[in-house]
């Protein structure tokens, strides 16, 4: 999109100095015509993975879960059902989804809905945290650790510091374009191990030992060039950097390789850093992304609202 457009009466404009993605406005997501969801669709694959909404006022979770589910089958929330960005709790009785799904309701607690701040989610006052959480997050994409990783990954802005707490993407479609040719032959055919044991913020995930070394550490092995099926797109599948693994490579000479690779990937001219205005939902698609976040300042809130899209088979490209 090169220019400010109109469609269906919702308007889409480039982010201005960001080399991918689109701001929409206009839209009511509990009204989307198919015309519109279309509208929308089409954006984010012009916009190469990225679509920024503006609103005014802060949604409910049934809108939310509305604008969700225009990019795929709403899914469950990481953290919230076993198997998807959690592991069962040792000594937890075995139990289904759907009886999980009826103990969350039993409790009040929406199964798609997570909460990523510092605050408690129904007072708003501060709850204890880790000091990780308000450090830097390394570049990831979501769950990618799991066999089939969510697809698209939503954020809503509630309650965000005057400055710190950035989200930055980095367009790993523009960084497959760009690959020189050495480093190309020496990842074609190849896949990573995507580590585990750690979540987004650097904490140990439930359940999780730290591994020996990156040769032992647990989490599922992806393709490192993968195609996007509904694009076309080819993108880097990196994951996050932290205990990666080129399965078949002596260490050292995986470690090389991925440090090669992930400093080609993360290069400025692919990435955008999102300053965050309250009432915003960015959707990326984990394909196509990488994301981070910056620091926060100790003293600050920060509170977001949090949506997935179920996930397909990962496809090498070749
Ligand atoms: C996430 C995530 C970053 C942020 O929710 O998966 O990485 O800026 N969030 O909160
Ligand atoms: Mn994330």
């Amino acid at each position: 999109m090169l220019s400010r457009e109109t469609r269906e009466g919702i308007t889409l404009e480039p982010i201005v100095g960001a080399p991918f993605g689109a701001r929409v406005s206009g839209v009511d997501p509990v009204a989307l015509t198919s015309a519109q969801k279309a509208v929308l669709l089409n954006a984010y694959a012009d916009a190469h993975g990225l679509l920024c909404f503006g609103f005014d006022e802060l949604l409910t979770a049934e809108q939310l879960h509305a604008l969700t589910a225009v990019f795929g089958e709403n899914e469950f929330a990481p953290g919230r059902i076993n198997g998807i960005g959690r592991r069962a709790r040792e000594g937890e009785p075995e139990s289904t989804v759907d009886e999980q799904v009826a103990k969350l309701r039993n409790k009040g607690v929406d199964p798609y809905l997570a909460f990523i701040g510092n605050l408690d989610p129904k007072t708003l006052e501060r709850q204890p945290i880790s000091e990780k959480f308000f450090g830097e997050w390394e570049w990831h994409t979501d769950m990618s650790y799991i066999p089939v990783p969510p697809t698209f990954s939503l954020l809503h802005a509630r309650i965000i510091p005057d400055d710190g707490g950035d989200t930055g993407f980095c367009n790993q479609v523009l960084a497959a374009k760009a690959l020189p040719d050495d480093l190309r032959s020496r990842i074609v055919g190849r896949s990573i191990k995507h580590d585990s044991t750690y979540g987004s913020s650097g904490i140990l995930r439930p359940g999780m030992t730290v591994p020996e070394s990156p040769v032992e550490a647990l989490g599922a092995v992806h393709p490192i060039l993968r195609r996007v099926p509904s694009t076309g797109d080819e993108a880097l599948f990196l994951g996050r950097r932290t205990n990666g693994y080129i399965p078949d490579l002596p260490l050292g000479e995986s470690e090389a390789l991925l440090n090669a690779v992930w400093a080609h990937a993360t290069q400025p001219e692919f990435c955008y850093r999102h300053a965050w205005r309250v009432g915003e939902v960015v959707v990326w698609d984990n394909r196509m992304l990488l994301h981070m976040r910056h620091p926060v300042d100790e003293s600050r809130d920060r509170f977001m609202w949090r949506t997935q899209t179920k996930g397909e088979a990962v496809v090498a490209s070749t």
